[in-house]
């Protein structure tokens, strides 16, 4: 049967429209094409480190909030959130009082494989909850698989408020 030939419903066979075939397949390839180039740029250039994500201060609370000596677990919005981030574009710190004036803030992120650590206040370690990683009150590996130590942020006082630099934490694979 030739292929340019359809049914009508009738006895007689119409010639099919070549042209249009063509259009459709090469609209099928042009849109997927578009969609190809969707997803591949975005993930080319967060591989090849083009997208720049920037720092941002952010207020994390009022200095009468903390006590002189303790360490608190602070939520701030993430840098550059993607729009659809949603409650994902919230992420925390640890933060910790040393005196009047002095802040130090700890990434929460475990630096083997990013899981989130927690401070053990009765044992004055910091304890990552996926592979036994344990930090010292300084942030310094004290055992387990994390090959580096608790990253830090920034902290200043602005006026009564106390503000941490975000930006991104590295995480070693
Ligand atoms: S992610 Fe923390 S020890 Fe592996």
């Amino acid at each position: 049967m030739n292929p340019d030939l359809i049914e009508t419903g009738t006895a007689e066979a119409a010639p099919c429209d070549g042209s249009r075939r063509r259009f459709l397949s090469r609209l099928t390839m042009g849109l997927g094409a578009i969609a190809g180039a969707l997803v591949a740029v975005p993930c080319v250039g967060f591989l090849l480190g083009l997208r720049k994500v920037p720092s941002a201060w952010r207020t994390v609370g009022k200095i009468e909030e903390f006590q002189i000596g303790g360490t608190v677990k602070v939520s701030f919005r993430d840098p550059s959130p993607l729009p659809w981030a949603g409650v994902t574009a919230r992420t925390a710190a640890w933060l910790r009082r040393n005196s009047q004036t002095e802040f130090v803030a700890f990434a929460v992120d475990c630096t083997h494989l990013g899981c989130p650590v927690r401070w053990l206040a009765a044992a004055n370690l910091f304890m990552c909850p996926c592979h036994g990683g344990v930090y010292y009150a300084n942030g310094t590996v004290a055992a387990g698989p994390p090959p580096r130590p608790l990253p830090r942020y920034p902290v200043r006082i602005q006026g009564d408020q106390v503000q941490i630099l975000t930006s991104p934490v590295p995480i070693t694979t």
